[in-house]
């Protein structure tokens, strides 16, 4: 690899020679590919003199505040500017950028607001991170025509609401964040379109009402995150609709163990995959129990079939449900499940200890062993919460055997030089790294040790 610094670039046009690469200044430029990389250095704008034909542009870690049409060339292919101070996004600013694979946006806290064709155009776009840019809502049109993306990355916002069919062109969206935002309820048409969706993230929000057929295209859906929200109940028919998925994450929800919670008791008995505990916060005789080390008697009176309250929630397939209308119906339900309000932080930390108290009558078996694991995990979820460069990896910390998933990202990582040539920014991304990969290793041992 070539490295054209802006000394040599000097003396080049002291000789006379026609300069193909220019470089701002304060900026290390490569070539093959042609790489532009100026991060943390207290930019307060995009810097003049990126050459046109720059593929690469890594601007992370200055104090950015607008961008512009112009501002780049509509050749580039990976585009950073994340962890900058974005307030203002000319709409216009990527247009035509046909060629753009990787766009990083995150960690700008005062962005706010997109407008609707910010994205619009950018066929080829793989990955779109969004994460940590204060925003609270999403115009509705913001993803159309993403048909290539496949990572995703809206958590740590303040979203509260999602618009029914706004994913709906993203065919081959693999890998959907929406953890640590506002969201208390998922629609019928929340997620409609997503049929390449591997893993949905939605932990860490105020989730109290999930419709029956909110899954309904997840076919391909392996890892559901569920854990902090709001939840009350949850019908097993929603999970039904998830054929292949096998990690699920319920716990830190205020869930009601009484005849509403039979459907989603039967559905676990019968899955085979991993999940967390399902803690009870009600009836009173339940408080503390994990739901899945009911039996049938802990339902006494319940019919079989689908309890009368679940009926209530079933909509219909054509109609679309307005979400302000009925949230009560899973709030009230009826009995005396007056919203117990979960003692979240303290319960977290210990989630398999009550349980082993609670069980010692019964013979601890290697299922037993391997959703203790899977729950002890609930500690290092907060590596990938964070949200930053790492996030679309370290999921994988559960999900070791999809490694394969994220490869095309390493493609995308600057050339070694690039991170050399950065202090400390590139050294506490190394240290992520390393540790990301330590995670990965210790939890593929764990999991043949299981296996
Ligand atoms: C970022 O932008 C906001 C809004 O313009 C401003 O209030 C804030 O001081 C800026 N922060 C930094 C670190 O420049
Ligand atoms: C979707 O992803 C696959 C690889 O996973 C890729 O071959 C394909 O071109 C992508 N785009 C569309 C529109 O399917
Ligand atoms: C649950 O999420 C909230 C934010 O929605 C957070 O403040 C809280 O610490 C989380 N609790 C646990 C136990 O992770
Ligand atoms: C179940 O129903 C029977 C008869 O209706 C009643 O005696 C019993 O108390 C009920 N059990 C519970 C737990 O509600
Ligand atoms: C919805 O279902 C209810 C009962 O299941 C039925 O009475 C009603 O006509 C249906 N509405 C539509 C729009 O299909
Ligand atoms: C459903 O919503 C309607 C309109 O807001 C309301 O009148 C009705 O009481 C709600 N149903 C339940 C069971 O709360
Ligand atoms: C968590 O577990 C520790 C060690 O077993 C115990 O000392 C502590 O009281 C537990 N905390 C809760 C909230 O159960
Ligand atoms: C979880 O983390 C806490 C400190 O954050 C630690 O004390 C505890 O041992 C950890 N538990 C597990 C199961 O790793």
């Amino acid at each position: 690899m070539f490295k054209w610094g802006c000394g040599l670039e000097f003396l080049l046009v002291l000789c006379g020679l026609e300069l193909s690469w220019s470089c701002p200044r304060h900026c290390i430029c490569y070539t093959a590919p042609s790489t532009v990389s100026c991060q943390a250095h207290n930019f307060l704008t995009v810097p003049e003199g990126i050459p046109p034909d720059s593929e690469r542009i890594f601007l992370q870690n200055n104090k950015i505040h607008r961008l512009l049409r112009g501002h780049f060339s509509s050749d580039t292919v990976i585009l950073w500017i994340y962890s900058n101070n974005i307030t203002y996004i000319e709409p216009s600013t990527f247009h035509g950028f046909t060629l753009l694979e990787d766009l990083d946006l995150g960690d700008n806290r005062h962005l706010r607001s997109l407008a609707e064709d910010t994205f619009h155009g950018l066929a080829r776009l793989n990955a779109l991170h969004l994460y940590r840019c204060g925003l609270s809502s999403l115009p509705n049109n913001i993803f159309q025509g993403l048909r290539n993306l496949q990572y995703l990355y809206l958590q740590e916002n303040h979203l509260k609401f999602l618009q029914d069919d706004i994913f709906m062109d993203l065919h081959n969206l693999s890998h959907l964040f929406l953890h640590g935002n506002r969201l208390w309820s998922i629609n019928q048409n929340t997620f409609r379109g997503l049929r390449a969706l591997d893993r949905l993230l939605l932990h860490q929000n105020q989730i109290e009402w999930v419709d029956h057929l909110a899954f309904h295209d997840l076919k391909r859906l392996t890892t559901l995150y569920l854990f902090n929200n709001s939840l009350i109940q949850l019908s097993g028919q929603c999970l039904d609709m998830l054929p292949a998925l096998e990690y699920l994450r319920l716990n830190d929800n205020p869930w009601s163990c009484d005849c509403k919670a039979l459907s989603l008791w039967e559905w676990l008995k019968r899955f085979r995959g991993s999940t967390s505990s399902v803690g009870c916060q009600a009836p009173v005789n339940m408080v503390g129990k994990d739901l899945k080390e009911l039996r049938k008697e802990d339902f006494p009176n319940c019919s079989t079939a689908p309890n009368s309250e679940s009926r209530a929630q079933t909509h219909n397939l054509s109609g679309t449900v307005n979400p302000s209308m009925n949230r009560s119906v899973v709030i009230g339900s009826g009995d005396q499940t007056s919203v117990v309000q979960p003692s979240r932080p303290s319960r977290s930390r210990n989630c398999t200890k009550p349980r082993n108290r609670l069980s010692k009558g019964k013979e601890d078996n290697e299922v037993h062993h391997s959703k203790e694991v899977m729950a002890d995990k609930d500690n290092s979820s907060s590596d990938f919460t964070e949200g930053g460069k790492h996030d679309h990896t370290s999921p994988d910390g559960t999900v070791t055997r999809r490694k394969h998933k994220c490869a095309p990202r390493t493609t995308m990582r600057p050339p070694s030089g690039v991170q050399q040539a950065n202090n400390r920014a590139a050294i506490s991304q190394s240290l992520l790294h390393v540790h990301a990969i330590f995670v990965a290793l210790i939890t593929t041992y764990v999991g043949s040790i299981l296996r």
